[in-house]
């Protein structure tokens, strides 16, 4: 089941909110990183970048054909090898990934998810033991150009404790500010 309020834009207007390198640094992906997830990979706004910065594979999942088709064009366009893009509801089937198997996970403008709990689950049974969680959301701001229902967006403390109550533990004190429009928390699988 796609994830509520969960289309985009156009492509232009959604890259305009973002500095993905930055902001992917910000939330802990490194070159340390062999391979990573992104739940909902859009038009591979994050993707590209952390396939860039990864020493292996970037897998990227989404339920729309066409985003799946967008990010696929751009690896290329870029001559990355390393992105293996999925047309697959990780609602309904998960990531398909063996458990403990990738080093860093993305939830990036998703935990407006229906039940947010199962993704958070998701993302902990992938991940390696130490493995890094990176989340982005709308900021809880009304005047944001876009983003979610206000209804169900969530407060940063809100992520933090659905992401606590699936098992991580959080990495850093406060949430990280992505200016203009969005926040972020680093999150560690305990070994
Ligand atoms: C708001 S966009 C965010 C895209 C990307 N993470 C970014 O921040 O640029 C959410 C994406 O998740 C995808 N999506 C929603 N529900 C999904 C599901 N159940 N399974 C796979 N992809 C889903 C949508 O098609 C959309 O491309």
């Amino acid at each position: 089941m796609k994830t509520r309020e969960s289309g985009m834009p156009d492509e232009g207007l959604w890259e305009s909110f973002f500095q993905p390198e930055r902001t992917l640094r910000l939330l802990g992906l490194s070159e340390n990183c062999r391979t990573a997830v992104e739940f909902g990979c859009g038009y591979g706004t994050f993707t590209i970048p952390a396939a860039r910065i990864v020493s292996g594979v970037v897998f990227a999942i989404d339920i729309e054909p066409e985003m799946v088709r967008a990010t696929a064009a751009r690896a290329t366009a870029a001559g990355l090898s390393n992105v293996r893009v999925c047309q697959r509801d990780f609602v309904a089937e998960g990531t398909g990934l063996p458990d403990a198997s990738v080093d860093y996970a993305m939830l990036l403008n998703i935990l407006h998810a229906e039940r947010p709990e199962s993704l958070l689950a998701e993302a902990r049974r992938v991940l390696t033991p130490g493995g890094t969680l990176g989340i982005m959301h709308w900021n809880y701001d009304p005047s944001t150009p876009r983003g979610p229902s206000m209804d169900i967006r969530s407060r940063p403390e809100q992520l933090r404790t659905w992401a606590e109550s699936a098992g991580f533990v959080t990495a850093c004190d406060q949430p990280i500010d992505l200016p203009p429009y969005h926040y972020g928390w680093v999150m560690r699988r305990p070994r």
